[in-house]
């Protein structure tokens, strides 16, 4: 895809997006840890989350206003994540938040100058979500030019937003990039929020009105609150002209350190570039966990620090990969992330230590598991069935240590 606009790195990117909200009155925060400090979060995975308490009215800002770039590490789609371009498991979120200071008008009127006069995407490659019932918000857009055939409705699913089972949360109306028909499904109902590859959503705007209690019971909040998040990489991606978040500035040159170890060239065979993308962003999320205090363990965050990396080793194997490799690619993500990031580099020792040692763990299990695994795949297709059989996953975790969840991907495969 070549792009029709100025190339943009992702650092100018995070400047010009949080310079234009602060020209505006808004308060710049730092991020919060990856670790939150909320025990209804596992992980942060949105810039709301260290404003949940302004949004509640527990807190007030003297400001109209916040705006932050936010570490964010979601993994409740881990599976997908490398069999695309389009997810990451770590990623920075660029918002702004409000909590009764700014209009839905307003903040729908930044956005959209932002996007067409700052970042200088062309309107008619840009394409917006409302949700259902939401026509205050097809005004507001159609009153800033957006076209009508711009601009679709989606239901609950899509265009209804929270960051867990409760707290604030509200409709939403999203903004996608057309990234061209050629890398479509071609399907004529192909619009966004369709599966492929073709509408890239990068930025959501939460109307925030309600605070869940998580048994499906919604208050209304005092304020009307506002809570946006912009994808950085996938800016970047549409920025700087690429096709997908592994060839962005700040992520391509881990992809290449992995490539490199692997002596395998992306883009040659999609089965290789699956486990290329799946280490370059297992390595990235892990890498930023492990600073922020999270060790591999059994349960909690722990875990899920543990099935990254155990997953990242994984196709390191499938790949051809001898020997642990992981913590060699530990210096190449904090080198890329060195300006805005420093603490990855002061703490590097420490963070390719722990990889390290949980990586030797698992090579260990994995050795055995595989094998044992292995052999009862072909029992069960020698059996005429399809499905491993209970006991036998139980087995390979009980006894073996070989993660469930492992089985089941190796086993779908
Ligand atoms: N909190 C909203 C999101 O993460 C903006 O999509």
């Amino acid at each position: 895809m070549s792009a029709d606009y100025p190339s943009m790195t992702t650092a100018e990117i995070r400047s010009k997006f949080l310079n234009f909200f602060e020209e505006r009155g808004l308060k710049l925060y730092p991020s919060s840890s990856l670790v939150p400090d909320d025990p209804s979060l596992l992980l942060a995975n949105a810039g709301m989350n260290q404003f949940k308490e302004y949004y509640q009215g527990k807190k007030t800002m003297k400001e109209i206003g916040a705006i932050s770039c936010q570490k964010c590490v979601r993994t409740n789609d881990i599976d997908c994540i490398g069999e695309d371009g389009r997810h990451l498991s770590f990623f920075e979120m660029l918002g702004d938040f409000s909590f009764g200071g700014v209009s839905k008008q307003q903040a729908c009127a930044w956005a959209f100058e932002l996007i067409t006069k700052e970042f200088k995407l062309p309107l008619d490659r840009l394409y917006f979500t409302v949700f259902t019932e939401d026509d205050e918000t097809h005004d507001v857009w159609r009153s800033l030019g957006v076209a009508e055939d711009h601009i679709s409705r989606l239901g609950e699913d899509d265009n209804f937003w929270a960051a867990g089972p409760t707290g604030p949360c509200g409709p939403c109306s999203e903004i996608y990039f057309d990234m061209g028909e050629e890398v479509g499904c071609g399907s004529p109902d192909c619009k966004p929020g369709c599966d492929c590859d073709r509408f890239m959503e990068f930025w959501n705007l939460v109307f925030t009105q309600f605070d869940g209690d998580g048994k499906g019971g919604y208050t209304r909040l005092a304020n009307p609150n506002i809570d946006t998040g912009m994808g950085l990489e996938r800016l970047a991606c549409l920025m700087q002209g690429v096709d997908n978040l592994f060839e962005v500035d700040t992520v391509r040159n881990i992809m290449l350190a992995v490539s490199e170890k692997a002596n395998v060239k992306y883009g040659e065979d999609e089965k290789k570039d699956i486990s290329l993308r799946v280490i370059t962003d297992h390595i990235r999320s892990t890498t930023f966990l492990i600073c922020d205090g999270v060790v591999p363990s059994n349960e909690g965050r722990g875990y899920v620090l543990r099935r990254l990396l155990r997953r990242a080793a994984r196709h390191g194997r499938l790949l051809g990969i001898k020997g642990t490799f992981l913590a060699d690619i530990v210096p190449v993500v904090a080198r890329e992330n060195f300006s805005e990031y420093p603490e990855l580099t002061e703490k590097l020792d420490y963070i390719k230590k722990v990889v390290a040692i949980e990586e030797e763990r698992f090579a260990a299990t994995i050795d055995s598991g595989l094998d044992i695994l292995d052999s009862m795949i072909k029992e069960t297709k020698a059996a005429g069935a399809d499905t491993l059989p209970g006991e036998d996953v139980f087995k390979l975790s009980d006894t073996f240590g070989f993660p469930v969840d492992l089985t089941r991907e190796i086993a779908l495969e």
